[in-house]
């Protein structure tokens, strides 16, 4: 049998049509459009209405991934969710989604790596295409993490977007598709970025929501420090294990989490600006569906176009990092 390459057959995303922008944050806590602008390059975000769930994104943006594919529901061997912010503790996002597509050939699971749910994602399902175990798998990006934030705690709440993307991969018919992927996490770095109560080592008491321990909880700066340390070298090893060099790629495609973060990964890989995809003022961080978001936008723009090499680049709460280099195209 040929071994088979999987590509990425697909793109759609659900943007919540609601907007915060940094004016309206500023009448809600103590902050400034400029202080935001100038440490995060953030200058809006879109929030889920309050009866949209994660699950009603992600449905949204994988009926237009499939769509565009032209993929039939019935064709997904695999669903998985990428979220921080699933529905309820189970059943999975991923089996609601599932049920709602009519997807009853595919199994369904939800990941968990924070902002890099879904990279991580997609190398494992380009695994299971690979290896043979699958053919297809939606892989969706999704949340709402508007709802884990502490509205009145300015250094988390001006940061963070609500929103879904979604691709279809499947097996290439050429040159197209992934070349090589890297995951990995330091969780001695957990405590940076969590939220501690809501989980089976600390119930939401009382006493935990007195506390604010079922919000959101974030050190800035050392989530800061451990992206800028730990992505550049992830970047080069990505680009390195698929026998490309970075000269060779075309653009790069980073977890939006603060344009400042973006221009420290570019200074330290000496790539140019404008091969880094940025759209962080418009949706903040999106946390697992901003990778996707910013992938499609890239796409529709002709950012990105067919035989293009690209890298995907991810960061998040665990803390956890993962990176994949494709060739563009089906
Ligand atoms: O998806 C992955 C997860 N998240 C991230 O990647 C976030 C990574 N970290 C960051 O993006 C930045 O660290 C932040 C944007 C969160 C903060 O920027 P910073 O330059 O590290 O600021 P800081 O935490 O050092 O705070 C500087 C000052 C402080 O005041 P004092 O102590 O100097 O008087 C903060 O209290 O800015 C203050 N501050 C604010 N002021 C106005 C913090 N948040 C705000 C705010 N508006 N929203």
């Amino acid at each position: 049998m040929q071994p088979v390459r999987a590509t990425i057959q697909g793109l759609g995303v659900c943007i919540p049509t609601r907007i915060l922008t940094n004016d309206d944050l500023a009448r809600m806590v103590d902050t400034t459009d400029e202080w935001i602008t100038a440490r995060t390059g953030i200058k809006r975000r879109h929030l889920a209405e309050p009866d949209q769930a994660t699950s009603d994104l992600a449905l949204i943006a994988a009926q237009r991934a499939l769509a565009q594919a032209r993929v039939a529901p019935d064709d997904l061997d695999l669903i998985v969710v990428g979220t921080a912010t699933p529905d309820m503790y189970f059943p999975a996002t991923a089996c609601l989604v599932q049920e709602r597509l009519g997807a009853k050939q595919a199994g369904a699971f939800d990941l968990l790596a924070a902002c890099s749910s879904f990279v991580y994602g997609l190398i494992t399902a380009a695994q299971l295409i690979q290896s043979g175990g699958i053919r297809r798998a939606l892989v969706i990006g999704a949340e709402t993490l508007s709802r884990l934030l502490d509205w009145e705690d300015r250094r988390t709440c001006v940061l963070i977007g609500d929103g879904a993307g979604a691709a279809v991969v499947g097996p290439s018919t050429g040159n197209a598709g992934f070349y090589s992927g890297s995951v990995g996490a330091d969780g001695s770095a957990g405590d940076v970025l969590k939220v501690t109560a809501g989980g089976s080592r600390m119930p939401i008491t009382a006493d935990a929501i007195e506390r604010k321990l079922h919000r959101a909880y974030m050190d800035g700066q050392a989530v800061f420090k451990l992206a800028v340390r730990t992505i550049p070298t992830l970047i080069r090893r990505t680009v390195d294990r698929a026998g490309w060099t970075l000269e060779q790629v075309d653009r790069i495609v980073p977890h939006q989490a603060n344009l400042r973060i973006i221009d420290a990964m570019r200074e330290q890989l000496g790539v140019p600006a404008d091969k880094f995809e940025v759209n962080i003022q418009e949706y903040g961080n999106t946390s697992a569906a901003s990778v996707p978001i910013a992938l499609w936008e890239a796409v529709e723009a002709g950012r990105i176009r067919e035989g293009d090499r690209i890298v995907l680049a991810a960061f998040g709460g665990g803390f956890t990092y993962a990176a994949c280099a494709l060739i563009w195209g089906i």
